[in-house]
């Protein structure tokens, strides 16, 4: 069934962001680009095999946008004030619920103008999907931007079949019980027919909380709870990528090429060591900088045949945590340079920018050490994809115990980003890594992330939720 007329689309998929977002350039023209982060990454894939539309915002504030064709996809834009994406989005979402949901590693910050602006914010979402949805479509409601959301529609139109899935991790109950709205987030939440969670942890918390703050009753199992006469379904889903499209783009004449060609660049040094994240303090770039910097101070490394690159998409600009751990991250990468490179080949190369597709698995597949080190993460998509590209088994991926994805990645070098001197050691190891133990590692990781892709995450979420294949929605 078409999807871009109203109330037509018997698959929705409704996020903050659409998967492009609006940019105005310097002459006043705007044009779409890709939009950052992990959740576009996954769930595009699967919109495309499920002609479904995607309800969001288009990324810049005061636009009106009608609904389009884009790429392929049915896209609905919802229209946001410059001051509803300072008090919804930079405030309520950006500024409260992802730092307390990322384990407080920067203080959230309360305020009840954020809030209301949020659920405003929440019911316009539901009233644009209330009218793009068909009778008895299903609604895949995503993120911890539109918690209200199950609740408001399911309130416009009980025909729908709604799940939820929250790309970060929902916290432990003693942190979420801070939040003053803490009662009217469960309720939202539990509007769905299923929620789904990165982790087993994440959905035990969330019923927990349900039982105790929304007077939800045990039902089947663990994998349920009973709202009034509804049974509303929990549980983990690992959420991933599309490892296949990596590994065929990886393995390609081209991008082997960029990646020798990369590597010349640098002065064909013996180890080149990866950074690649959206610039956000929850991913520990300030924590690797400290690692290779006393690696390098030790004398354990040298920069003339060890360097490393740090690519850091732009990310939340205007809110006040990101301008300080930009400042933070760029003043290290300074200093480490002014000790350490020489005229023609810094020790640290830093960009600030978001890469092609094709260029950044080049950087994978030219890089030795993959470092990702976040202090909490809902999965983290990155150590997936690095694993993806690496067809030859090589490369060694150092990754954070608190990603989500470290449950699965068990064959990486795990390490503790709180305890400097365990990441500097676990860095040491990757450069220094007998090959035949490399590969060994390398091959474990491969067989997981090729064998658990996102179309196997998606078809999950949505069986659970009842929803058939494509092949049979289409017939
Ligand atoms: P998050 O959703 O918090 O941003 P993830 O690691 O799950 O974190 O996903 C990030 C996504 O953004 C990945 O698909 C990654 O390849 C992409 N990405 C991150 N940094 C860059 C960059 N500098 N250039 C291009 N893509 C990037
Ligand atoms: O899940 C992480 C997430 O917040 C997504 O919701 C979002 O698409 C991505 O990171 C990028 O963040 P933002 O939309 O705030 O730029």
């Amino acid at each position: 069934m078409p999807s871009g007329t109203a109330q037509s689309a018997d698959f929705v998929v409704v996020a903050n962001r659409l998967p492009v977002d609006l940019e105005k350039l310097p002459d006043g023209s705007r044009r779409w680009k890709r939009s950052p982060g992990g959740l576009v990454t996954a769930l595009e894939p699967m919109l495309r095999s499920r002609d479904g539309a995607w309800v969001g915002w288009p990324g810049l504030p005061d636009a009106d946008v009608e609904p389009l064709v884009e790429d392929g996809l049915h896209l609905h834009p919802v229209r946001l004030s410059a001051k509803e994406v300072e008090e919804y989005y930079e405030g309520f979402s950006n500024g409260t619920l992802w730092p307390l949901y990322h384990d407080v590693v920067a203080p959230p910050v309360f305020h009840r103008h954020w809030w209301q602006a949020y659920v405003r914010v929440n019911e316009r979402f539901a009233e644009v999907t209330a009218q793009v949805a068909a009778k008895g479509a299903t609604v895949w409601v995503q993120d911890y931007q539109l918690q209200l959301l199950p609740a408001a529609l399911r309130e416009l139109r009980p025909d729908l079949r709604i799940g939820f899935f929250l790309h970060i991790p929902f916290p432990p109950t003693e942190l979420f019980m801070q939040l003053p709205w803490r009662k009217r987030i469960v309720e939202g939440l539990l509007g769905a027919d299923l929620v789904g969670f990165h982790t087993p942890g994440g959905a035990r918390n969330f019923r927990w909380l349900a039982t105790r703050l929304a007077g939800a009753s045990p039902g089947h199992g663990r994998t349920e709870v009973i709202v009034g006469d509804r049974p509303v379904k929990l549980g983990p889903f690992p959420i991933s990528i599309d490892s296949g499209e990596l590994d065929r783009m990886s393995r390609s004449p081209e991008v082997q090429e960029r990646a020798k060609q990369i590597r010349a660049d640098l002065g064909d040094p013996k180890r080149v060591v990866l950074g690649v994240d959206r610039l956000d303090y929850t991913k520990g770039i300030d924590v690797r900088l400290q690692a290779f910097e006393e690696l390098l101070a030790e004398g354990r490394i040298d920069a003339e045949d060890t360097v490393m690159i740090q690519l850091a998409t732009p990310s939340r600009e205007r809110v006040e945590h990101y301008q300080r751990m930009r400042a933070d991250i760029e003043q290290a990468v300074g200093r480490i340079n002014g000790e350490y490179a020489r005229v023609g080949h810094p020790a640290v190369h830093y960009l600030h920018q978001s890469l092609p597709r094709e260029e950044l698995v080049a950087f994978f597949v030219a890089a030795d050490v993959m470092l990702v080190t976040p202090l909490r993460d809902g999965m983290n998509l990155v150590a997936k994809e690095y694993v993806a590209c690496r067809s030859d088994n090589g490369g060694v991926l150092v990754l954070s115990e608190f990603a989500g994805a470290a449950l699965e990645l068990k064959d990486a070098l795990l390490v503790n980003p709180h305890d400097t001197d365990g990441v500097k050691n676990a860095l040491y190891a990757a450069l220094t890594m007998d090959r035949d133990e490399g590969r060994r590692r390398m091959r474990a990781l491969r067989r997981q992330v090729l064998s658990h892709d996102v179309d196997r995450w998606a078809r999950s979420f949505l069986d659970t939720l009842g929803l058939p294949p494509p092949e049979e929605s289409k017939s």
